[in-house]
């Protein structure tokens, strides 16, 4: 795990942008993923402005989404795919060659499930994966306990994800379930990039980073991966 420690939000931001173009091959198609939340939206729109301004060539870069609250489709604000419809896809002047999106609103999520795991398996591995973090360590919906070698899954949400949810919506779910991509697929990820932001971060990145590998904090295993940029602002860093 390289740490890369950032004055502030925007500087992260950027950098891990920077990270991300370079980790798109030039010679081959590729195939990328990110993650909705509040950490990567400057990130995004650093991403989107480098490939609107020609620095970053997507059209030969596929795009997965990371997760889906299960229940929830485009239409719906706080979203995983109106995230990804609305910082990503929508500001881009350009398309990626193809985006598969999660819909969680999939008559049979089973097979929603099915579909995730044939793109990542025909496309993949990933050559870019970039992660928040959530409270609890998890990455995507990997919630605390999860299975290191699982694939993409139907997962109860998490008692912490459940308590900080509110904030991504407009009005009141009850939600129980995520769909995500798992850690194996993650971990196949040729390079990994996770950002964080702010105090309330800092304990779950320590937990992460300087404790042991273990199921109860997801973001642990990315420890055992040979290129993982974790890209803090100083806030967030605080106990790295
Ligand atoms: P956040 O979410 O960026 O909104 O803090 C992070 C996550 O749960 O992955």
């Amino acid at each position: 795990m390289t740490p890369i420690i950032c004055t502030d939000y925007e500087a992260m931001s950027l950098k891990a942008a920077q990270l991300a173009g370079e980790a798109i091959p030039r010679d081959r198609e590729s195939l990328v993923s990110f993650p909705g939340g509040d950490t990567p939206l400057g990130f995004i729109k650093e991403f989107t402005k480098m490939v609107n301004a020609g620095a970053v060539d997507i059209s030969r870069v596929r795009y997965v989404s990371l997760d889906e609250w299960v229940g929830l489709g485009k239409e719906d604000r706080g979203s995983c795919a109106c995230f990804n419809h609305t910082h990503l896809l929508g500001s881009l002047n350009r398309p990626f060659l193809e985006t598969h999106i999660i819909d969680g609103k999939a008559a049979d999520i089973g097979e929603e499930c099915r579909r995730l795991d044939d793109f990542i398996a025909k496309y993949g591995p990933l050559d870019l994966s970039v992660l928040g973090i959530g409270l609890n360590g998890h990455l995507g919906f990997n919630e605390d306990g999860v299975d290191f070698e699982l694939n993409a899954h139907i997962i109860p949400l998490s008692s912490t994800t459940k308590k900080v949810m509110g904030k991504y919506f407009d009005r009141e779910y009850t939600l129980e379930r995520g769909i995500t991509q798992g850690l194996k697929q993650i971990m196949a990820a040729k390079r990994i990039i996770l950002i964080a932001s702010g105090a309330h971060k800092a304990a779950i990145l320590a937990r992460s980073f300087r404790g042991p590998v273990d199921n109860s904090v997801p973001a642990s295993i990315l420890q055992n991966h040979p290129d993982c940029f974790v890209i803090a602002d100083r806030e967030a860093a605080a106990e790295l």
